[in-house]
């Protein structure tokens, strides 16, 4: 049987991981887990809910995130792709990620998906806390401002929103996600850091499938 690894990639916000990720997931025949949806959902459930941080711990039963095989989020057996994207949850994501027994279910259903490996998935945590035995664990960064630029290009097609407020969502979620007690974003000590500023999908994607090979050998 081919060897099948797991592969981490965390890092800022926007900074490019989930469109590695699921590229890499494509060419490797592996198992995409966007990670970040997951707690995108779960707040998308508090919001629809008007539930609180405090309140939303009484409810963690009734929420079940599941994902197709194309990467759908499902939220209740609901497509929320689209809607866990807006900025209404971007700007209350981080407030909800940084909530114990959210994260501590999230980690459980995360480790699952990890079980016959064969799985890629980006998030904050995944090299640190979720798959700490990770045979290969990249960091993404990039500049705010390049960050900022690309996300306002995306959004822009089907959202009301300006350049600077996704730059300052940008910033505001690293503070917190970096700040946070529980599990904080920070680069695994064994990650390899990829820059992407400068870089084209392409040559990140070239780069990443050699580090592959390498883990698998
Ligand atoms: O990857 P993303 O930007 O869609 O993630 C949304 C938020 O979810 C992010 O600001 C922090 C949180 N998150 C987290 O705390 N841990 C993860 N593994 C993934 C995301």
């Amino acid at each position: 049987m081919t060897k099948k690894i797991i592969i981490a990639i965390d890092g800022h916000a926007s900074t490019g991981k989930s469109t590695l990720a699921k590229t890499l997931a494509q060419q490797l025949n592996y198992v995409y887990i966007d990670s970040g949806a997951m707690y995108r959902a779960v707040t998308l459930f508090a919001v629809k809910n008007n539930l609180n941080a405090e309140q939303i711990i009484d409810h963690l039963d009734e929420i079940s995130i599941s994902f197709d095989v194309s990467g759908q989020v499902f939220l209740n057996e609901e497509n929320v792709s689209e809607e866990i994207r807006g900025m209404r949850i971007s700007e209350r994501v981080s407030e909800f990620a940084a909530i114990a027994p959210i994260r501590h279910k999230m980690i459980q259903i995360q480790q699952g998906y990890g079980k016959d490996k064969g799985v890629v998935m980006d998030g904050r945590d995944i090299g640190t806390a979720v798959f700490p035995e990770a045979e290969l664990k990249l960091f993404m960064s990039a500049s705010p401002e390049i960050r900022a630029k690309r996300r306002f290009e995306e959004l822009k097609l089907n959202q009301d929103v300006s350049y600077e407020e996704v730059l300052k969502n940008i910033l505001d979620r690293d503070e917190k996600d970096s700040s946070r007690k529980i599990n904080p974003l920070r680069k695994a000590t064994d990650a390899l850091v990829i820059d992407n500023s400068h870089q084209s999908k392409e040559e990140m994607l070239q780069y990443a499938l050699k580090l592959v090979e390498k883990a698998l050998n």
